[in-house]
């Protein structure tokens, strides 16, 4: 898969949600075929002390205009000095990195469960789910209402079900309480999961437990982001693998988490 390695021009900084935003960028070069689930690495301005590059995922691509887009949750210094980038900045990406989630059947149903910022890679998922003839189901967790505002992204391609902590937007609780999976409500042939590794263990044991195909995509601190360092490995039925290269995307039955 060819990479690029190039300054990007910011268009836009946009902030759906106070702590969190959508930076769009204009590669200068044609953008090579992005897979759902792969990243980039984005070199933060190095006045702020943050020398290496943060990996996020991406989250939507044109072609044609040649314009990429990332949903950023501010977290340290680096998704905040980003936060705080100009329209004209330039910015180094590298990307695509890392693997992608596999597609099921036309035809089967789905379950995209996302959390946080871990929502990121289900606009292309679920582009790629409905031009693959799949039945969608979004099901989005948040704190409060505004964390769940982005669940408008995927509107176009599935039905989308939130849930908030403080029961301010869609059903009250966690994403895993959700009266989808009460028993008897569970009809799908494949889920997928992004978010804190807290949800993502516990939609891979409800997965498990009704004999459904999970797939995961990991956030793993990470270093040099292409497979020299080893920071990022996490433990597998084959030993460790590191999740730049061999991941971010893991079925969870290959993990060695204990769910
Ligand atoms: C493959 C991949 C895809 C990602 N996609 C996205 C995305 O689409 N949107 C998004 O907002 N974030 C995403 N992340 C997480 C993002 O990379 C981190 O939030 C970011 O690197 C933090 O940088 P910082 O300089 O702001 O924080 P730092 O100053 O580096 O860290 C601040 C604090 O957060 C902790 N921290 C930093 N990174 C992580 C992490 N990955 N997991 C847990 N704790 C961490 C640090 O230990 C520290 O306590 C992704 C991570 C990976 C590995
Ligand atoms: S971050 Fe260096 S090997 Fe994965």
């Amino acid at each position: 898969m060819s990479k690029i390695i190039a300054d990007h021009v910011v268009v836009e900084v946009r902030y759906p949600v106070n702590d969190s935003f959508i930076i769009t960028l204009r590669s200068p070069v044609d953008i090579p075929d992005i897979l759902p689930g792969n990243f980039a690495e984005i070199q933060i301005e190095n006045t702020t002390g943050v020398f290496l590059r943060r990996p996020f995922s991406i989250l939507d691509v044109d072609y044609e205009s040649r314009m990429i887009s990332f949903f950023i949750k501010i977290i340290g210094k680096g998704t905040k000095k980003l936060g705080e980038a100009k329209r004209g900045d330039k910015v180094s990406l590298i990307y695509p990195l890392g693997n992608s989630f596999s597609l099921p059947e036309p035809g089967k149903k789905v379950l995209i469960v996302g959390g946080g910022s871990g929502i990121a890679p289900f606009v292309l998922l679920g582009r790629n789910l409905k031009s693959n003839n799949n039945d969608v189901t979004f099901l989005i967790g948040g704190k409060s209402k505004k964390d769940v505002l982005v669940s408008s992204l995927f509107s176009g391609f599935g039905k989308v079900l939130t849930t908030t902590e403080d029961g301010s937007a869609g059903e009250k609780g966690f994403v895993t309480g959700h009266s989808l999976f009460k028993s008897g409500n569970i009809h799908f042939d494949k889920i997928y999961s992004c978010g804190p590794e807290p949800m993502m263990k516990a939609i891979g044991k409800i997965a498990n437990r009704n004999g459904i195909d999970c797939e995961v995509s990991l956030e793993n601190m990470m270093a040099c982001g292409f497979g020299a360092c080893l920071c990022c490995v996490t433990e597998t039925i084959e030993g460790n693998k590191r999740v730049c290269k061999e991941g971010p995307v893991f079925n969870v039955n290959y993990l060695k988490w204990r769910i």
